[in-house]
């Protein structure tokens, strides 16, 4: 069974809530990784529960679609034996006219030790954190950060390249309208790993060079050049009026998106991507299903990340 060594159980982690990545420290990053691991093991025990979290009770607040994020969290919070309530925005009073703080009031009288929250607004967490008493978590805010999806994408490229230190990473597509990018490159960097942002030019946003990553339009050129090349979706949703983004979906794929030839040409690097994915737009149906893809791991990991977490958030004692 795995275990931790003495110096990463001694680290002071002293984070009350997970906001973003920009509030976490290098080594709280890698503190929450090192813990993920242990959790990573449990899931392949026959019996895949600990009893970490049976006296809290924690609320899933989506605000958002979701299925890899909700699911995964509550399935890390039922392995680690907590009360769970799921809380959909579709199937609730916010339909009757409730607004967001009064929700949030309603369930924290119900005696909340956690909140695992979703919404289209950047800053919704932190809004939450001066309504409650309760742990916050962000599992996406509008196009501001999802820092759990980030640790997670860490945590996968781990198991390839222990040590991200200078590793390579290339984020192709909707750079605009992502939270994944911005929590992504925040931790990518203070991990030491290089970070190209790659897409159209009408899909990057003015404050590009403040994310502190390199900036390529050529496809091909950052294939060659990375170790891991992370495509994301074309977020529609997010953004609105701002039609004709790009010319057409089609013509998209044929610019940016990966396809088999790319495989072929570059042979070093893996393929990630959050998810959803849209087959034929960012990548090609068969490089989703090929052995240079890790997108199935990256969900598996996502349970033990997000159990490391909570783990974490909850005041860290293992039973
Ligand atoms: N990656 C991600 O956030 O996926 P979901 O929207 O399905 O949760």
């Amino acid at each position: 069974m795995a275990d931790l060594s003495d110096s990463v159980r001694d680290y002071p982690f002293r984070q009350r809530h997970l906001l973003g990545l920009e509030e976490y420290s290098r080594d709280d990053i890698l503190y929450i990784l090192e813990q993920a691991k242990y959790f990573r093991e449990i899931l392949d025990r026959p019996v895949p529960k600990v009893p970490t979290l049976r006296d809290k009770t924690i609320v899933n607040l989506f605000y958002e679609n979701s299925t890899r994020t909700r699911l995964s969290f509550e399935l890390a919070q039922k392995r680690m034996g907590a009360d769970v309530v799921n809380f959909s925005a579709s199937s609730s009073s916010t339909k009757k006219g409730e607004s967001l703080k009064d929700t949030i009031r309603t369930i924290s009288s119900m005696k909340i030790d956690m909140v695992v929250v979703r919404h289209e607004s950047p800053g919704v967490s932190q809004f939450l954190t001066r309504q409650v008493e309760a742990a916050i978590i962000n599992a996406g805010d509008g196009a501001h950060e999802h820092p759990t999806q980030a640790l997670l994408d860490m945590f996968t490229m781990q198991q390839i390249y222990p040590d991200l230190t200078g590793k390579k990473v290339a984020i192709i597509g909707d750079i605009a309208f992502s939270r994944v990018v911005r929590s992504n490159v925040l931790g990518l960097k203070k991990l030491g790993a290089e970070v190209t942002l790659c897409g159209p030019k009408t899909l990057m946003p003015a404050y590009v060079d403040s994310l502190g990553a390199d900036v390529s339009w050529d496809l091909e050129e950052v294939l060659g050049w990375c170790d891991i090349a992370m495509a994301l979706r074309i977020q529609l949703e997010r953004q609105g009026s701002k039609v004709n983004m790009i010319p057409s979906l089609r013509e998209y794929h044929q610019m940016f998106g990966i396809r088999m030839e790319h495989l072929e040409k570059y042979p070093d690097f893996t393929v990630m991507h959050p998810g959803p994915v849209n087959r034929g737009v960012e990548l090609q149906g068969a490089v989703v299903d090929s052995d240079r893809s890790v997108i199935l791991n990256q969900v598996t990991n996502g349970v033990a990340v997000r159990m490391a977490i909570l783990y974490l958030l909850s005041g860290g004692k293992r039973e």
